[in-house]
């Protein structure tokens, strides 16, 4: 089967590895323990096709910057994660998907930009926002939440997609 690396970007808590841990196996914990690197293996079937997802999980700590062009590199697919509590993440999903594209240096990237704690009452991002962030970064774009497991297989399902319409 075709194995694809998809890379998990996006700021420090915004929920990348509970996006992350509840599609490969269904966990989620209100604990939050920030990332250094984790990546992880999974088969998916997407329209009739079999492939294996590498999914690298990434620091959204700004410590950690340092590595973020190289893991940009290495992916051929990017879920650029922020909340929908917190405005100034979806401000640096911005900078980081502006960051993609001039690494790659290439005209398609496959990019989902994922609206994270939709669960959440208390918004500072409305939907309309997210989507015309996702218009601006030619990405795809879902509203999501880890926690209520909510469009969390959609998201990895549109990354292959993505990947294949290339
Ligand atoms: P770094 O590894 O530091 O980059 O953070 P991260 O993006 O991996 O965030 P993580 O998944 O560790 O989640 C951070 C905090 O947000 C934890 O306390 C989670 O429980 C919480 N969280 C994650 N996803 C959701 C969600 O969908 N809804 C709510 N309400 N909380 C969430
Ligand atoms: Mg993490």
């Amino acid at each position: 089967h075709p194995e694809y690396k998809v890379v998990m970007l996006g700021s420090g808590g915004v929920g990348k590895s509970m996006l992350t841990t509840k599609y490969m196996n269904g966990t989620f914990s209100d604990e939050y323990d920030p990332t250094i690197e984790d990546s992880y293996r999974k088969k998916c079937t997407v329209d009739d096709d079999t492939c294996v997802l590498e999914i690298l999980d990434t620091a959204g700590q700004e410590e950690y910057a340092a590595m973020r062009d190289y893991h940009i590199r290495s992916g051929d697919c990017f879920v650029v994660v922020y909340s929908v509590a917190d405005a100034q993440t979806l401000y640096e999903a911005e900078v980081i998907a502006k960051k993609i594209y001039a690494i790659k240096d290439v005209e398609r990237v496959p990019i989902v930009l994922v609206g994270n704690k939709c669960d959440l009452a208390e918004r500072e991002v409305t939907t309309r926002e997210g989507t015309e962030m996702a218009r601006r970064i030619h990405s795809g774009f879902y509203e999501a939440s880890a926690r209520d497991n909510i469009r969390v297989v959609d998201v990895f399902t549109q990354c292959v997609r993505r990947i294949k319409r290339l």
